[in-house]
Order: structure tokens, then sequence, then C-alpha cells
């Protein structure tokens, strides 16, 4: 008999060197309107290699929510130099969208920049995406400005003033 898994369940942890098959598949479940305002990189083999070699823990972390084997999501950080924030990206496909798992990994992803002593992070995301917006700001991230001739935000979150306040 088929189990039914409660809604939101997944396993959050690293995106190992393993994950590559898994990381081809999501990439496949991810709608063209979720590649869209996605759009970390292209879909394709050569960044699934690329993300799953990069995924140090430390200057790209990269987190991945597993239900059966499969990857429903993935939410990462990369640092971008010594006098830039890390760079944030999120993707949740399809079919397990709006049961708290972007929550859920972005909660977790910050969790990790505080403990590893980043000062802050940095994202862009489409003003038409209400759900992205609502995690953003409910993790403490604010609008810093505008990019892409107004459609998208660019939003920031500082980690160094939590610390002093
Ligand atoms: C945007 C995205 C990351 C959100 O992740 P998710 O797992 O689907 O979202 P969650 O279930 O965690 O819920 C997000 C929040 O938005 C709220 N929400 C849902 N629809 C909403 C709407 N139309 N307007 C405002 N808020 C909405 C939910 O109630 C929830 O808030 P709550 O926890 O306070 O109730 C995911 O849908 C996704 O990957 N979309 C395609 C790619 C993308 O847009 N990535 C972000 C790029 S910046």
């Amino acid at each position: 008999m088929e189990t039914t898994r409660p809604r939101g369940e997944a396993e959050i942890r690293q995106l190992r060197a393993e994950d590559l098959p898994a990381v081809l598949r999501y990439f496949e479940e991810l709608s063209p309107e979720s590649r869209r305002t996605f759009a970390p990189h292209p879909f394709d083999e050569e960044h699934a290699r690329e993300i799953v070699a990069t995924s140090d823990g430390v200057n790209s972390v990269r987190l991945i929510a597993v239900r059966d084997g499969e990857i429903l999501g993935y939410c990462y950080f990369q640092d971008r130099g010594p006098d830039l924030w890390p760079s944030v990206g999120l993707g949740i496909i399809d079919r397990a969208q709006n049961e708290g798992i972007g929550s859920r990994l972005m909660a977790a992803l910050v969790a990790e920049a505080r403990r590893l002593g980043k000062p802050g992070l940095c994202l862009t995301v489409h003003q038409d995406n209400p759900r992205a917006l609502r995690i953003y700001t409910r993790n403490g991230y604010r609008v810093t400005g505008e990019c892409t001739e107004g459609t998208q935000h660019t939003m920031a979150l500082d980690l160094s003033a939590e610390d002093s306040a």
C-alpha cells in the first residue's frame, strides 16, 4: 500500500558529490516559470556538475531538501570575494511548492551563514514573486534597491547588525 508523506516533510542537508543524478532530475522538475524566477544559471549537466563540485560547506554552502531520494528544493549562498556579501538562491520543484520547504531551507541557510560568521547575505527577487518575498522578509532581508529595469528587488540581510543588536 502506498503511504502518503506529510506535506513539508524532507531531510535538509548539504549537497554532496554523489547527488549529481538527483540534481539532474531536480533540474528537470523545475517548470519554465520556476526557471524564470529562480534562474541562478542554466539548468544543464555542466552546471549540475559545477554545483556538486563546489559544495564545500564554507565558501559555497549548498543545502538540499530530500524526500524519498528526490531533491525537492535547493538553497545556496556562494562567496563573491572579500568586499561583497555572498549571493543567495532558492528553488523548489513545482510539485513541492507551498509546503513550507522553501521557508525551512532559507532558515537553515541563514543559520549556517551566521554560524560561519558571514557578515551578510544578498539576493535579487522578481517583484511579482510574493511567496519568495514573504520568505525573505520573514528571515530579515530588507529591500536595498532595484535591478533589471525595475522588475526585481535587490535585498540584503545584515548579519553583523544582528550581532550587535
Ligand atoms: C518561491 C519559493 C522559493 C517559495 O518556497 P515554497 O516552499 O513554495 O514556499 P513556502 O511553502 O515555504 O511558503 C512561503 C510563504 O509565502 C506565503 N504565500 C504563499 N502564497 C502567497 C501569495 N500569493 N502572496 C503572499 N504570500 C504567499 C505562504 O503562506 C508562506 O508564508 P507563511 O509561512 O508565513 O504562511 C518556491 O515557490 C519556488 O522555488 N518557486 C520557483 C522558484 C523561485 O521563485 N525561487 C525564488 C527566486 S528569488
